[in-house]
């Protein structure tokens, strides 16, 4: 138990400061106005966001809504703005802030729902879409099974950080590539891929391979690396999609070891036209 808690139960006086949280308000049963309200509230050391928001909610304005469940950074539904990183809030202690203002706001490149909580519908479904299980062909086997499948602990060594992933969103929303094109699958789904790919008790590689190479696939990425930075649980997703291309990559070479060549490029590459807002290569200079 954290000391300030023990000393607020034996009744001893806690040291505390006061925070200002301004908090991002948009209810869409009001018009689509948004607007932003301030709460003072005296704070702990000990206390994150959440903890702040929650006693905010408890005890200043139970209109305030946000998400949350586990509060101990397992379930993945705290993610939020503050003071400009996507972070979760009940991994975020007040005290670490800089200043006494806190900026809480909702994630960047969802849609909000109400105040803090967003719709992360667009994420689960792309994280779907690339089937984030395994993949067996002898589905007979799977039907009457008989003992399990089994993977050596060096396989499980390789993938094991990719299999952290909670699904909190926040390398979504930190993802550049995201924000201007919404059809990308996206740092979560891709490093996803990736884990089920080098699973060696997956045999779906191929189907992945198909679903993930793609304009808004994993060629999309242009590695800023933001994603890897926000994560909570040190997953990497940007590694995973560099190691991802790889796959994609070594796929088609093998594809076209086997004759089929031709699955290496592009269908309509005779027809490829160049964009109009593209500049013209400038002038050689030697
Ligand atoms: Fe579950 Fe924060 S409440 S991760």
């Amino acid at each position: 138990m954290p000391e300030e808690k023990k000393k607020e139960r034996a009744g001893e006086k806690v040291e505390t400061r006061t925070y200002t949280f301004q908090v991002f308000r948009f209810d869409p049963d009001k018009g689509d106005g948004s607007s932003h309200r301030e709460y003072k509230l005296d704070v702990a050391r000990g206390t994150t966001v959440l903890d702040a928001l929650i006693r905010i909610k408890e005890e200043q304005d139970n209109t305030l809504s946000f998400r949350y469940s586990c509060r101990m950074g397992v379930c993945g539904s705290c993610g939020m703005f503050v003071n400009g990183l996507p972070v979760l809030g009940c991994q975020t202690q007040v005290y670490d802030l800089d200043g006494d203002v806190v900026e809480v706001k909702p994630l960047p490149n969802y849609d909000v729902m109400r105040d803090i909580a967003c719709d992360q519908m667009s994420m689960f479904e792309k994280h779907k879409s690339v089937k984030p299980y395994i993949l067996r062909k002898d589905t007979k086997e799977l039907d009457n099974a008989r003992g399990e499948y089994t993977q050596t602990p060096e396989n499980l060594d390789w993938i094991y950080q990719f299999t952290y992933c909670i699904k909190c969103g926040l390398c979504l929303s930190a993802c550049p590539t995201a924000a201007s094109d919404s059809e990308f699958a996206g740092p979560q789904a891709l490093a996803q891929a990736y884990r089920y790919i080098k699973d060696m008790r997956d045999e779906g590689a191929k189907e992945r391979v198909d679903i993930v190479d793609n304009s808004h696939g994993c060629w999309r990425c242009h590695f800023a690396s933001s994603c890897s930075q926000v994560c909570p649980k040190g997953v990497d997703p940007a590694l995973a999609i560099q190691l991802l291309k790889r796959e994609v990559i070594l796929h088609r070479l093998w594809l076209r070891r086997q004759g089929k060549g031709s699955e290496l490029m592009p269908k309509k590459i005779k027809d490829a036209k160049r964009k109009e807002d593209v500049p013209d290569a400038p002038e050689k200079t030697v």
